[in-house]
């Protein structure tokens, strides 16, 4: 399972991107391993789209306490509204589950390099 936080100051500079790419290329080729599996809140675009330019596809979906402020009764956050929800664990958060397997990077490494 993966678990990344960049500091606020580097965020959406393409780090995340060329960071996970690095670490996959390590996690698949030198380590060995046959799957990466994670969970992103939907909400989190920057998120989502950096997991799925790197070959990532969603297979599932689960709610899940929501960590951070309440943002349910402001109406800037209307369009995500959806994506929240009260449940057995207060304020939940909807959470796409998504995975890459190594065929996959591979198939997608050969596809895109010259
Ligand atoms: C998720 C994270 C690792 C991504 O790394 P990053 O360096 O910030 O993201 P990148 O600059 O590589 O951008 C990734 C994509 O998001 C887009 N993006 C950047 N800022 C964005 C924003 N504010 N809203 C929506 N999309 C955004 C980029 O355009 C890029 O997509 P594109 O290439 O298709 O245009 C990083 O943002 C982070 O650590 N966030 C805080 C913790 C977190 O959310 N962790 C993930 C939990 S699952």
């Amino acid at each position: 399972m993966l678990g990344i936080d960049l500091r606020p100051e580097s965020l959406g500079q393409g780090y995340g991107t060329d960071a996970l790419g690095a670490f996959l290329h390590h996690f698949f080729e030198n380590m060995g391993f046959e799957r990466m599996l994670l969970s992103v809140a939907a909400h989190n675009t920057r998120a989502r789209r950096c997991y799925e330019n790197l070959g990532f596809h969603t297979n599932g979906t689960h709610w899940d306490a929501h960590i951070g402020p309440d943002v349910t009764g402001d109406a800037q956050f209307a369009f995500v509204r959806h994506l929240f929800r009260r449940g057995p664990l207060g304020l939940e958060s909807l959470f796409y589950d998504m995975r890459l397997d190594r065929k996959a990077w591979r198939k997608r490494q050969s596809d895109t390099t010259p």
